[in-house]
């Protein structure tokens, strides 16, 4: 039976959830996949955490060269999150040659390139299934299951937390804030939420995947963001009437030999597989160029689902006898669009009197934007004017909201959302 020494940096959430599932599963682990996994070290500051999961308190401390100058240990799991300490202590882990697991998307999406170069040097492991989407075993898929294909997109909902607040303001027919207030009272969202709510988390995560995907690297800088914190209520109601459903999409898409990498809110059609993706649920779409359509669903975050997808890379590692880091091996940076092309949902508020709607359609006109519906909604003087346009440019369509807003008779243009197929 091999043995295999591991170190858990941090007990939060999920690295007690790791911790449950390799006691839980430690003979079905033997049985199944010969191998033995031993937690010899762990890191962390309040050893109460430790002990209440039946942990030796001998073997918790805060420093890292415990870990490190111990030949026993050959796979370091990081929990902590954030950059610091976790990018140096998972540096020098590699550099001394203990394989790395991490759920970390920030640090991994900020620092995969210096990570793999570490491993290199140190002939170690780099796995980050948890990384992406959680549970949902994404990581794996693109590496080992799609080499019959070129994927030309992948697309999906990678965030729980805004879905969560998106399924319930739609559900409930309540404001983005009140159901912040609530999801953060339930533990679904953070006492901070930019990284949710502004779509950082999901730009990290298709950073990732779409460089799994495209075999290219996908750089933050290259990804379009946009988070849900200015979606009022009534464009979701606005957007039900039409039979659309609002969710906040990553897509990465291969379009003419370029990468197009975006996260924005979208409407989606009622039927789309991801219309059904409720609650704090993710969901990843695949498609390859022979399978065609892929959809994995399930859990992004949590103690027990993140833990799965640890614990699977954990005993994956263990029993490589050489590990394949091969990502940025001649993968040039992709070439990027600079423009992408998408309908559109359109709401602004104008003055009801005649000539209006001549005025916007002819800006509408100037710029290219071809218009499929409009709808007028009354609202006192004032109307609520919604377009759906056609596919068009992106840079287009802003560039008409642009000057369509400087016209006298548009109060505002409340809400520019995009329309997904
Ligand atoms: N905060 C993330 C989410 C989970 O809400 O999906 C971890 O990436």
């Amino acid at each position: 039976m091999k043995k295999v020494g591991l170190a858990l940096l941090g007990l939060g959430v999920v690295g007690s959830g790791t911790y449950k599932i390799l006691v839980k599963n430690r003979e079905y682990i033997k049985n199944y996949y010969g191998v033995d996994i031993e937690v010899m070290h762990v890191l962390e500051k309040d050893v109460s955490k430790a002990e209440a999961l039946g942990i030796d308190k001998k073997i918790v401390s805060t420093d890292i060269n415990n870990v490190i100058k111990n030949p026993d240990i050959s796979i370091v799991a990081e929990f902590f999150g954030g950059i610091e300490p976790a990018r140096s202590f998972l540096i020098a882990s590699l550099k001394a040659g203990k394989s790395v697991v991490t759920s970390n998307k920030e640090m991994f999406a900020k620092n995969w390139g210096e990570l793999e170069t570490a491993a290199k040097e140190g002939n170690a492991g780099l796995y980050f299934e948890a990384s992406c989407v959680g549970g949902v075993p994404i990581i794996r898929t693109l590496q080992e299951s799609m080499q019959g294909n070129n994927v030309l997109s992948i697309m999906g909902i990678f965030n729980g937390t805004t879905n969560y607040i998106l399924s319930n303001m739609a559900d409930k027919g309540l404001e983005y804030a009140d159901v912040l207030k609530e999801a953060q009272r339930l533990g679904y969202a953070e006492a901070n939420p930019s990284a949710d709510v502004d779509g950082f988390d999901s730009m990290y995560k298709l950073s990732i995947l779409s460089t799994l995907a495209f075999h290219k690297k996908v750089p933050l800088d290259k990804i379009y963001r946009e988070g849900i914190s200015k979606i009022n209520k009534k464009d979701i109601e606005f957007g039900k009437e039409f039979g659309f459903t609002l969710k906040l999409l990553a897509i990465g898409k291969r379009v003419n030999g370029k990468i197009e990498a975006r996260v924005h809110p979208s409407f989606i059609e009622n039927n789309h597989p991801l219309a059904t993706v409720k609650g704090s649920f993710n969901a990843v779409m695949i498609v390859g160029d022979n399978v065609g359509d892929i959809m994995l669903y399930g859990r992004g975050a949590g103690d027990l689902p993140t833990g799965s997808a640890i614990v699977s890379d954990i005993i994956y590692c263990a029993k490589q006898t050489e590990h394949s880091l091969t990502v940025f091996d001649g993968a040039k940076d992709a070439d990027f669009t600079d423009d992408f092309e998408s309908k559109y949902y359109i709401r602004m508020s104008v003055a009801d009197k005649s000539g209006v709607l001549a005025k916007i359609t002819g800006v509408f006109g100037k710029y290219d934007v071809s218009i499929d519906a409009m709808q007028q909604k009354q609202s006192g003087d004032a109307a609520s004017v919604i377009f759906f346009s056609h596919k068009n440019s992106e840079k287009n369509v802003m560039r008409a909201i642009s000057e369509i807003k400087s016209l006298a008779e548009v109060k505002d243009v409340d809400a520019v959302i995009r329309v997904v197929d």
